[in-house]
């Protein structure tokens, strides 16, 4: 039996990029590497909690010790989401694709010798951490999201934070210049309606840390 002080807990947390497909070998994606959700699974895990871990095609292993669910696309992160619930706290580090391609071919699209590129059309994904903020029944005691940002990264935060309907909002930049989307670093504030409050630049298992303990604080 677990220890600690999430032991007998379930919590819930995305991570990692998603797919969608152009066509069965093509597909758009974004430069997550799934390392900051991961390191929260872990985190969690260690606290003694049971840790389902709904993951996109990220670049580092899953830990061990967490129930992993592997998915491709936004649509299927959000089936994988509602199939794990109820939890009592839900983390939302996965970075979810914006849109998907409507038009997506069932066989691989080919150049046609008319020099003339394929059209797109793009759909909005579901956003799955606003889904499960606004649930009526079963929401989590605590819902956490992430916000990526490059430019006014508090003030933007906050307004996500409201516009998305989560209990805390962890935003960071990942404007180039930081190396932190991809590298082994983040600094971050944590945006709760009691405030704002920044973190100092540390290891992504560090934050990680930090945040489950925060988490069981205030599961407690
Ligand atoms: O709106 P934005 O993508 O910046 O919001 C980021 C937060 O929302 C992250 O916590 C991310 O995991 C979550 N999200 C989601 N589903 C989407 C888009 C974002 O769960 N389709």
């Amino acid at each position: 039996f677990a220890k600690g002080p999430l032991a007998g807990r379930h919590v819930l947390v995305t991570s990692g990029p998603t797919h969608e497909p152009i066509d069965p070998v093509r597909y758009i994606a974004n430069r997550s590497s799934g390392a900051q959700g991961t390191a929260i699974a872990a985190a969690l895990r260690d606290l003694g909690a049971r840790v389902t871990f709904v993951t996109g095609p990220a670049s580092v292993p899953p830990p061990g010790g967490v129930d992993v669910v592997r998915v491709e696309t936004a649509a299927q992160m959000l089936g994988a989401v509602e199939a794990a619930l109820p939890a009592e706290a839900a983390i939302f580090a996965a970075a979810v694709a914006d849109w998907r391609v409507m038009n997506a071919a069932t066989s691989k699209m080919k150049k046609d010798g008319s020099g003339k590129a394929p059209a797109m059309e793009f759909a909005q994904n579901p956003d799955i951490l606003a889904q499960v903020s606004g649930l009526a029944q079963g929401r989590p005691a605590l819902v956490v999201g992430f916000a990526a940002e490059t430019d006014d990264v508090i003030a933007n935060a906050t307004a996500k934070r409201l516009r998305k309907g989560c209990d805390w909002i962890v935003a960071n930049d990942v404007s180039p210049v930081t190396g932190i989307m991809g590298g082994a670093e983040n600094a971050v504030t944590v945006i709760s309606g009691d405030g704002a409050e920044s973190w100092p630049r540390m290891g992504k298992a560090a934050v990680a840390q930090r945040l489950a303990a925060k988490i069981a604080e205030a599961l407690a």
